[in-house]
C-alpha cells in the first residue's frame, strides 16, 4: 500500500496520482493509482476523492502527473494543455473552492516557468500543496483541541476528517489532537444523507482511531442537543465568503439553526484555502446540484420512491454567519466578522 495513512498521495517514481476510492468504504479499502485524465475527472465527479481540501490536493497532484507525461514540445503548448485540464476539472465540483484554488496555484507557478523546468516545478508545487495541507490541518487540530479542553462530546456533519484532507482532517483534527493529549472526546456523527459520508466515512475513520463514535440519522440532531448529549458542533466547509457565510454539506445550516436554538457553540473548521476572498456573501456561492438517483436509488436494490415522484438534490447549503460561533483555522480561532481581516 502506497498511502500509509494518507488519503491522497503522489507516487513520483511511477508518476501516478494515488487515492483511496471512498465510494467503496467502509466495506473495502482500495488504493487507486492513475495518470489518466478521464479516471481523474471521474474520481472527483463521483466522490471517490471528496472533501474540499482533499479535492484541492488531488487536483494539484493530478495536474503535475498529467503534465509530466505530456508530449508537448514548447512552453506555449505545455501551458495551453495545463490550462485546458484546469478548465475541465474546475467544472467537476463547483462549490468546493479548493478545486479552483489548486488550479489557480498551479497556473500561477506555470506562468513563471519555461520549457525546461515546466514539469519539475509543477511537481514541486503539487508536493508543497500536499505538505501544506498536512501542516494546516495539524494547526487546526491544535487550536481546536485547546478550545475544546472542557468538552466531552461533539456533533459533526458529513465527513471533515482525514478522509476529506491528506491527514488529520479539519473538523475531526481537534478530536485526534485531543486524543493524543489524553483527552477523549465522544463524537456523534450525523449519517448525512444522501451520500452517507457521516455514517460510512466519519464513523469508519473515527472507529479506526478508537474514538467513541455514535451514528445518528440526520433528523436526530435536535434530540441529542435537547437532551444535553453534545457540548459543541464541529463542521468543515467548502467555501467561505468574506462576511463569514459558509457553504458546507447539505444539512449543515439546519444543524447550525438547531445549535443556536439550544445554545450550543457551532464551530466551522476552515483552512484558508477554503476562504473565497472574491465573494462578499454566501448569496454568490454556486450550489452543486446532483442527480436525484442518489436520493431514491443509490442505496436500494429497487427504487424506493414512486416512479413519478420528483427529487431535488442540492449537495451543499449556506450557513449564515450569524449562526457561527467561530472559525477554527490554521491562524487561530477567529470570529466570523473578523475573518476578512486575515487575508
Ligand atoms: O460532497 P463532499 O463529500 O465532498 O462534501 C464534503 C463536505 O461537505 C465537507 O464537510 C467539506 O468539504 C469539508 S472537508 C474538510
Amino acid at each position: 500500500m502506497f498511502l500509509n495513512g494518507a488519503t491522497v498521495g503522489f507516487d513520483t517514481v511511477n508518476n501516478k496520482a494515488v487515492f483511496i476510492d471512498q465510494t467503496l468504504l467502509p466495506t473495502e479499502y482500495r488504493e487507486v493509482a492513475t495518470d489518466d485524465f478521464n479516471e481523474i475527472f471521474d474520481a472527483i465527479k463521483f466522490l471517490k476523492v471528496r472533501g474540499a481540501p482533499a479535492i484541492g490536493v488531488f487536483t494539484a497532484i493530478s495536474l503535475a502527473v498529467l503534465m509530466n507525461k505530456s508530449t508537448a514540445d514548447t512552453y506555449e503548448e505545455l501551458f495551453a494543455e495545463l490550462k485546458d485540464y484546469c478548465e475541465k476539472l474546475v467544472l467537476c465540483r463547483p462549490t468546493a473552492v479548493n478545486l479552483k484554488w489548486a488550479t489557480e496555484e498551479m497556473l500561477k507557478v506555470a506562468e513563471k516557468l519555461n520549457r525546461e523546468n515546466f514539469r519539475t516545478y509543477l511537481i514541486r508545487c503539487a508536493l508543497d500543496i500536499l505538505d501544506d495541507d498536512v501542516a494546516v490541518c495539524r494547526k487546526i487540530g491544535e487550536y481546536g483541541a485547546d478550545l475544546l479542553k472542557k468538552c466531552n462530546s461533539v456533533l459533526t456533519h458529513c465527513n471533515a476528517g482525514r478522509l476529506a484532507t491528506v491527514k488529520y482532517g479539519t473538523a475531526l483534527a481537534p478530536i485526534y489532537v485531543a486524543k493524543e493529549n489524553g483527552h477523549n472526546i465522544k463524537v456523534f456523527a450525523d449519517e448525512t444523507r444522501p451520500l452517507l459520508q457521516g455514517a460510512r466515512l466519519t464513523a469508519f475513520e473515527l472507529c479506526d482511531a478508537d474514538v467513541d463514535t455514535t451514528v445518528i440519522c440526520d433528523n436526530m440532531a435536535s434530540f441529542v442537543m435537547k437532551n444535553g448529549l453534545v457540548d459543541a458542533v464541529l463542521v468543515g466547509c467548502d467555501r467561505v465568503a468574506l462576511n463569514g457565510d459558509t457553504a458546507n454539506k447539505i444539512g449543515t445550516s439546519g444543524v447550525a439553526i438547531l445549535a443556536k436554538h439550544y445554545g450550543i457553540p457551532f464551530y466551522v473548521c476552515m483552512p484558508f484555502s477554503t476562504f473565497d476572498k472574491n465573494i462578499k456573501t454566501g448569496d454568490e456561492i454556486v450550489i452543486e446540484m446532483r442527480n436525484g438517483d442518489e436520493i431514491g436509488e443509490m442505496w436500494y436494490e429497487n427504487r424506493m420512491i414512486p416512479q413519478n415522484a420528483k427529487t431535488l438534490n442540492p449537495a451543499f447549503d449556506v450557513t449564515d454567519n450569524s449562526l457561527i460561533t467561530a472559525f477554527i483555522t490554521e491562524k487561530g480561532v477567529i470570529a466570523p466578522g473578523e475573518i476578512k481581516n486575515y487575508i
